[in-house]
């Protein structure tokens, strides 16, 4: 399977965006081309009114490589964000760098006064997000969060099932989920790129599903647990192209495993753990409990776009316990990347606010940043936000 069948096929919608015009062309770069730019870019392909011009890389005669192989022509090549930033008039950019240079490249962007689509997570540190959302306020420009799975029918049914008030005052939150056995490699396990483990890369999806769907209360206070003693371990290590087993195992120095426990403005706990390896096939359901209903959404991999099943609604029907088996929506619509590009697209061209915004990330950043201060310190800590 092609480079970008596999990180398509990880998402089950297939339908192509419908082709809309908008007038205008918008001239777009793309940082980082390594895995996830190769979504981006067959999204950017899918855009009618889209010229891809620029591209820039760290690693020499990388985007080259990448654009001949998406059969893309007249784009100019850098040898990383600034040059390209430079020396380009864009309308706007994917940054689809690792982690560590989340910040610099999209700070930048905003800068120089171009729009930016910024994969997730935000970033490493609470401190970098507060950073580029200055930068974002001193800018105007639009800067959305790559988090797709916001565009599924069943993720939206979440919210929608949340907001109807049949749960209740929602006081009890459980989510996370994990892998059995699923380290990537790559840069996502090293420090000095990835900057955060499966706490930041499938973590901060988990934490999205459900504060998305109760509105993105304030983070108060974390208790927070990393280990690694999977991705540490030759055992559980594979080998990739350019480095052993053995090698892997020397060069992992993130987390494998976060857990904990998070105290949210209105009174509601958040119990949260997440894995990229465990013995142990997953570590439970997302559940939501409120005072008038429960929702059971099954242990899902919602990083990977949708639910893993039905869910079902607990609740009392006429003073009789009673479960209800909700339905799997069918989504029909555009591939998720297509959705997510295009929606960023739409906020552009037409000023409006951010389909994914920094302004709730924030708090998912927060989050995950709070679990890395407190498992180091070895005790709860208190979340504080800076004002922006
Ligand atoms: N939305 C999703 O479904 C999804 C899936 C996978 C990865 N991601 C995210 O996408 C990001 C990239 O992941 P990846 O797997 O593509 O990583 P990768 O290592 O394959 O690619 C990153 C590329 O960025 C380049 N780069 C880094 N800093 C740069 C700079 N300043 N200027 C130019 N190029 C620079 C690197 O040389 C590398 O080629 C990560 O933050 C990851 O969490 C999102």
């Amino acid at each position: 399977m092609a480079g970008a069948d596999k990180v398509l096929s990880q998402f089950t919608q297939t339908v192509k965006e419908e082709k809309k015009t908008s007038g205008k062309r918008l001239k777009v770069g793309i940082i980082g081309t390594g895995w996830i730019a190769e979504a981006h870019i067959q999204s950017y392909k899918n855009m009618p009114d889209v010229d891809v011009v620029a591209a820039a890389d760290l690693i020499p005669g990388k985007a080259e490589a990448f654009m001949e192989e998406y059969g893309v022509s007249g784009v100019r090549f850098y040898p990383s964000h600034k040059e390209m930033l430079d020396n380009e008039e864009l309308d706007a950019v994917s940054v689809c760098t690792y982690n560590r240079t989340h910040a610099e490249c999209t700070i930048y962007a905003l800068e120089k006064g171009v729009n930016v689509l910024l994969e997730k997570p935000m970033t490493v540190t609470l401190d970098e997000a507060v950073a580029i959302m200055k930068a974002e306020k001193k800018s105007g420009k639009v800067l959305s969060i790559g988090f797709q799975p916001r565009g599924d029918a069943n993720m939206q049914y979440i919210k929608r099932i949340v907001e109807s008030g049949a749960l209740g005052k929602i006081y009890y939150i459980q989510t996370g989920g994990g892998r059995r056995r699923g380290i990537p490699n790559s840069t996502f396990i090293e420090d000095k790129t990835a900057g955060v483990g499966a706490l930041g890369d499938i973590g901060c999806y988990s934490l999205d599903m459900v504060l998305n769907a109760i509105g993105y209360p304030k983070p108060l206070t974390v208790s927070g647990y990393l280990s690694n003693y999977f991705g540490t371990n030759p055992l559980y290590q594979r080998p990739d192209r350019f480095h052993t087993a053995e090698e892997n195992a020397k060069r992992f120095n993130v987390d494998d495993f976060a857990a904990a426990f998070i105290r949210l403005e209105g009174d509601i706990i958040l119990d949260f753990r997440i894995a990229w390896a465990m013995h142990l096939d997953t570590p439970g359901d997302t559940v939501i409990l409120g005072t008038k209903g429960a929702l059971r959404i099954p242990s899902t991999e919602c990083w990977n776009g949708t639910i893993g099943g039905a869910m079902t609604l607990y609740s009392d029907v006429a003073g009789e316990q009673a479960e209800q088996v909700l339905p799997i929506l069918e989504d029909h619509g555009p591939d998720l990347f297509d959705r997510k590009i295009r929606s960023f697209l739409d906020a552009v061209i037409n000023h409006t606010p951010a389909p994914v915004p920094s302004s709730q990330i924030l708090y998912n950043q927060a989050i995950i940043d709070g679990i890395a201060k407190s498992a180091k310190l070895g005790r709860e800590v208190e979340i504080e936000i800076p004002e922006i």
